[in-house]
């Protein structure tokens, strides 16, 4: 997985997988953004463990902002996530479960949480 994207718009902004090397920016980021602790295990899974889609904008390399998702088949969710989901989705639809988003303060509003004008990832 060692696609990199660059946004449309601001072409120094590119999009990657998250891979063990970060591992010690994420932790920094994720310390900045969540007041949760979680433990090096975690880190290392959503580094490398490719049920975890974990994407990375960087910023002439550095790390400006990360998503970890989990893509779940809906009928493995739990029925509260579910219920948010527009029910006319059938059971065997997946869906991108969000387990962290950040954006670096200093980078925030120019539209990197939300991909704006990205490039398909397919
Ligand atoms: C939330 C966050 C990722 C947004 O990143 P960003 O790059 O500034 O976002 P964008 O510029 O792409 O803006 C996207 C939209 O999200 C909205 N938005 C920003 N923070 C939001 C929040 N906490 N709740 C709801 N919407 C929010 C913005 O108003 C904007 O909407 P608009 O385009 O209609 O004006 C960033 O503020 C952040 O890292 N916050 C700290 C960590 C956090 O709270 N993460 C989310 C929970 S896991």
């Amino acid at each position: 997985m060692s696609q990199v994207l660059t946004f449309c718009v601001q072409p120094q902004v590119q999009l990657r997988f998250l891979c063990p090397d970060d591992i010690e920016q994420v932790k920094k980021l994720c310390t900045e953004w969540f007041p949760i602790d979680y433990p090096d295990a975690w880190y290392q899974e959503i580094t490398s463990n490719s049920k975890f889609y974990s994407l990375a904008a960087t910023y002439h390399s550095r790390i400006i902002g990360f998503i970890v998702s989990e893509i779940k088949l809906i009928s493995n969710m739990n029925k509260e996530d579910c219920d948010i989901l527009a029910s006319f989705y059938p059971d065997t639809a997946q869906a991108a479960y969000i387990l962290s988003l950040g954006v670096v303060e200093d980078y925030r509003k120019h539209g990197i949480g939300i991909l704006r004008k990205y490039a398909d990832l397919s």
